[in-house]
């Protein structure tokens, strides 16, 4: 068997990008195959780079590329994350879109393919990740390539209705058909992208499920994606994780905590989820000083101009909850904008009695999963999850909420604080046992097995 190359934004170039999640898993299959990892190199230059970084780390094979400014501008800042983003999460009110950006997204892409064509070897096979490259494949095909290439989405696809608002989806649709397997989170984002194919261009589902669309015949599944379960579970006993949870503890000074970590983005839902935790404390006076809410939030994409604002409003809500309930000694809603390590995270999941992942919309949500493995037997916290995670279609124990509906949340905070242990326990070994055997190597294994069988029966 040929190796396999996989293709995404950002790599784990950096070994400390290689601790978490999908980093792992491609990782991992990349040095199975003595494979090649393609990428962004997270630098700028001023100039369009003419070569590219390469260099070789335990068996794989690093190939990166710079971008220009003007290229993280229109590729990254602009069409990626102003225009995709904004659609493939629901959010049409926050997409920018222009006439230059989907010009340059495309020369970005074209030129990944070119780098990856010029490498790609007959036997090999090409892993495509995210929308950031969702043309990758059509221009392969354009440079010669015909060899197994599959595209797995880390984000929501949306409903039809919203995706053909984009301007160019038409051209991105048949740019999809490219792909031999199409790799999506959910059965509802799976339903979504069949109904857009058969609606707007006469896609066909076939009996074995693959899709018949501008002559082309894709294999379209949903593979949930998983976490690195047995070592989240390790991480959490770790020395960083246990001081970390004594740090938290000597500020909790024995209240019960109810933790939410999330990179700071509009579609995690954090102004709703401030809202409910208000409207818990203007409900319960009997949780004053009792209950402390640590909502960990780093910044992200901080140069787009509507992550500025999340910023903005996400400061004034949670001085109004403080202003109205802090006291001297106690905090009701603690909000730190900067990251912390795996470690560090998995001792405060373990600390937590309650772990909030409320998204408005998320392909998956790996927070969600994260806070299973890092819970205990003897005393389970309680994972609050929203309907709109991906991770509701798999983690269907968990009380699942609509984050829009503030009373009902508040009131879903309050029956996990007050949730007896039996049920608690009931409900974590039902979501443990989900979260490790549907972990990250099943993902990975799954989604490759299914793109070697038909590259082998094309063959
Ligand atoms: C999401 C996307 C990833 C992306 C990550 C961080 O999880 O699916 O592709 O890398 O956000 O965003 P950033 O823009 O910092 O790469």
């Amino acid at each position: 068997m040929g190796r396999l190359i996989a293709i995404s934004n950002r790599t784990a170039a950096d070994p400390k990008a290689r601790a978490g999640g999908l980093a792992v898993a491609v990782w991992e299959s990349l040095q199975k195959s003595g494979g090649m990892w393609i990428g962004w190199s997270g630098d700028l230059v001023e100039e369009k780079p003419r070569g590219v970084n390469v260099f070789r780390d335990d068996g794989v094979q690093f190939v990166l590329t710079d971008l220009s400014e003007q290229e993280h501008d229109g590729f990254y800042l602009q069409y990626a994350n102003s225009v995709l983003w904004p659609i493939f999460h629901y959010r049409l009110d926050l997409a920018s879109f222009d006439n230059e950006s989907f010009a340059v997204y495309s020369a970005v892409n074209r030129r990944i393919a070119e780098i990856t064509a010029e490498r790609a070897a007959p036997g090999d096979t090409i892993w495509v990740h995210d929308y950031h490259f969702l043309l990758v494949a059509d221009c392969l095909r354009h440079l010669g390539w015909e060899g197994p290439t599959g595209f797995f989405l880390h984000i929501p696809f949306p409903a039809p209705e919203m995706f053909r608002a984009l301007p160019e989806h038409q051209w991105i649709a048949r740019a999809l058909s490219a792909y031999d397997v199409i790799g999506l989170q959910s059965q509802q984002d799976r339903r979504n992208f069949i109904r857009y194919m058969e609606e707007e261009h006469g896609g066909t589902e076939l009996s074995d499920g693959r899709l018949q669309v501008f002559g082309a015949t894709v294999k379209v599944e949903a593979y949930p994606i998983g976490i690195d379960a047995a070592g989240f579970e390790k991480a959490a006993e770790s020395e960083l994780a246990q001081s970390a949870a004594d740090r938290i503890g000597r500020f909790l000074d024995g209240r019960q905590l109810v933790i939410g970590v999330d990179r700071m983005d509009y579609s995690k839902g954090l102004p709703e989820r401030f809202e409910a935790v208000g409207q818990l404390f203007d409900d319960n006076p009997d949780l004053h000083g009792k209950v402390s809410v640590t909502q960990i939030t780093p910044p992200s994409r901080s140069k787009v101009e509507e992550y500025k604002e999340l910023r903005i409003q996400l400061d004034q809500l949670s001085g109004r909850i403080n202003g109205d309930y802090g006291d001297l000694d106690w905090l009701p809603l603690r909000y730190l904008a900067r990251a912390y390590g795996r470690e560090e995270l998995a001792g405060l999941f373990r600390r937590a009695s309650v772990g909030l992942v409320t998204p408005l919309r998320d392909g998956m949500n790996l927070v969600a999963k994260e806070f299973v493995m890092a819970q205990q037997e003897d005393d389970p916290g309680v994972l609050i999850l929203s309907e709109f995670a991906g991770a509701a279609e798999q983690l269907t124990s968990a009380l699942i909420v609509n984050p829009h509906d503030t009373w009902r949340l508040a009131n879903t905070i309050r029956s996990a604080l007050q949730m007896p242990l039996e049920e608690r326990q009931d409900r974590w070994r039902k979501l443990r046992e989900i979260v490790t055997s549907q972990d990250i190597n099943w993902w990975s294994a799954n989604y490759l097995e299914d793109l070697n069988t038909l590259s082998e029966q094309a063959a």
